[in-house]
């Protein structure tokens, strides 16, 4: 657990076990960087030596630890290096978790964060509200481990934070931003546990987190932030002719459910977005199934419903003026004697047949009823969310999550919110010839046109269940989950596009 706090008094700062200090290359090689009142300056100097050796390069997200040996009551003071212009939100966010991997190296009980004038802003433009937000989402996100849900010590420890304005001209501080500043921890501390508890869903194995459960998941958020909910079992699915969640769901023990979560923010208004995520608990490939190197990973197949939940506890938390459905289809995907077969034609809730082709491809077809259940409901724009392809990695590797439209405007709302969140968006092309790839002999459709243009196919599929509706197809196949920590993402589940879904959200309120 982490609190935040802003401490105006640079003197009280430099009482915590750590202090923090962001500085660049530069400065400390010419022996300019400016004295912080109390901060004994053999400090900056011994920093400033490691770089003038090469021992540390200071370059953004660069760390180094100088003890000062009972010089302040600090234990340590921790340098990280930044770029030297003023940091943007994302810049921010990568230091704040560059400092909170550190804060646990180290085991501290109470840090400061030396804040000073110049660090952000600039032609970043970046608020002191919106700074204060992405330091606070960066150290949150930074400091969580893999596995929160299973492996936290029952007895964690409480990490105390501190900012500290720091303005140099006679070491005053501009605490007339302290408001600011308290503003935006608040965000930061929304958004980055909202981030956290998507990454601890999606973290959860098969075996822990069914259909069933995460409907239950679904209805405790719920009932924690007051959102009406309704959760649809196999035989209500059935009644309400949702053949694609059936067909997948019914190679499983762990039945299916449909989770249908409604937040109404502007009563008056007819117009409602809705965010569909992909629920699939475990992904094995089904008949066509997957071979077995790295299938863990298939634990992340409802990623895309983890990000819609962890989007909703923000909006829930901040009650923009908007109305919000989220949908998520949930299923596990498993071979058995009663599973669903290749060559098998399925009705689904809007109508169209398809032609299974593989079963592996299973995604789109529960999205399918999916958007279907979000316009029944009302839906006037969709935006769905889904670990949909391999192939998307093929193109964008775990950097960039792809997307596919056909509201151009639309789409490049939501990339300029990614570009503000940092979670990279990047459209896919959507030619008429992809979709052709999809003509079946059997049905409406087929669920494969093979592995060409697979990212492009597979979103075109879920497009043709948006019923000429505005609407978005977020594949985050390569970007919700990482092998290895990388700046404020950590290995596991990401959380990928929580933050950005909620922004959006936000911003149209
Ligand atoms: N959940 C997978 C996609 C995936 C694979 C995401 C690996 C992240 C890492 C999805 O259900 C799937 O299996 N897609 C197939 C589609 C194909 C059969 C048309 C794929 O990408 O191979
Ligand atoms: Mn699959
Ligand atoms: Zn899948």
């Amino acid at each position: 657990m982490i609190q935040f706090r802003v401490e105006p008094s640079a003197v009280h700062a430099l009482e915590a076990d750590v202090v923090i200090r962001l500085v660049d290359a530069s400065t400390l090689k010419t022996g300019t960087l400016q004295a912080i009142p109390g901060l004994p300056a053999v400090l900056d100097q011994a920093v400033g030596s490691y770089v003038n050796n090469g021992l540390f390069k200071a370059e953004p997200g660069d760390v180094q630890v100088i003890p000062t040996l009972g010089l302040v009551t600090a234990a340590h003071v921790v340098y990280i290096g930044y770029g030297g212009e003023p940091l943007g939100m994302e810049g921010l966010r990568k230091a704040g978790a560059a400092a909170a991997r550190t804060l646990k190296k180290l085991k501290a009980a109470s840090a400061s964060v030396l804040v000073e004038v110049g660090l952000y802003g600039g032609s970043e433009s970046c608020s002191t509200e919106r700074a204060a937000q992405a330091l606070t989402e960066g150290i949150i996100l930074g400091h969580r481990t893999r596995q929160p849900r299973l492996k936290e010590t029952p007895a964690e420890q409480v990490i105390d934070i501190a900012f500290t304005p720091v303005q140099h001209e006679g070491g005053s501080l501009a605490s007339e931003r302290a408001d600011e500043w308290e503003a935006g921890m608040n965000r930061g501390r929304i958004f980055g546990d909202a981030v956290a508890y998507a990454r601890g869903l999606t973290n959860l194995p098969g075996n822990m987190l069914t259909p069933e459960m995460l409907a239950m998941e679904a209805e405790a958020l719920a009932g924690e932030m007051s959102l009406d909910i309704e959760v649809i079992d196999e035989w209500s699915a059935a009644e309400q002719g949702m053949g694609g969640l059936l067909a997948v769901g019914q190679g499983s023990a762990n039945p299916p459910r449909m989770i249908v979560v409604h937040y109404e923010g502007a009563p008056e208004s007819k117009e409602k977005l809705a965010l569909v995520g992909k629920g699939i608990t475990f992904d094995t490939g089904g008949i066509s199934l997957k071979r077995a190197d790295g299938m863990e990973e298939m634990i992340s197949d409802m990623g895309g419903a983890a990000a819609v939940l962890g989007a909703m506890r923000i909006i829930a938390s901040l009650k923009p003026a908007v109305n919000v459905i989220a949908v998520i289809p949930a299923a596990e995907n498993m071979p058995s004697d009663r599973a669903l077969k290749p060559g098998d034609v399925i009705t689904t809730m809007s109508g169209r047949t398809i032609e299974i082709v593989n079963t592996d491809a299973e995604g789109r077809v529960v999205l399918a009823d999916g958007l279907t259940t979000a316009i029944q409901r009302g839906a006037t724009r969709i935006i769905d969310v889904a670990t949909l392809t391999g192939a998307v990695m093929v193109s964008l590797a775990d950097v960039a999550t792809g997307a596919v439209t056909n509201d151009e405007t639309f789409l490049n709302q939501l990339v300029q919110v990614s570009n503000q969140t940092g979670e990279r968006i990047w459209p896919l092309p959507s030619y008429p010839e992809f979709r052709k790839l999809l003509d079946s002999d059997a049905a409406d459709l087929k669920n494969s046109a093979g592995r060409y243009g697979g990212a492009s196919t597979g979103g075109l599929f879920i497009g043709v269940f948006a019923e000429e509706l505005p609407w978005v197809h977020l594949d985050i196949g390569g970007t919700a989950w990482l092998y290895k920590d990388r700046g404020w993402e950590t290995k596991g589940a990401t959380g990928v596009m929580t933050r950005t879904l909620a922004e959006y959200v936000i911003q149209q309120g």
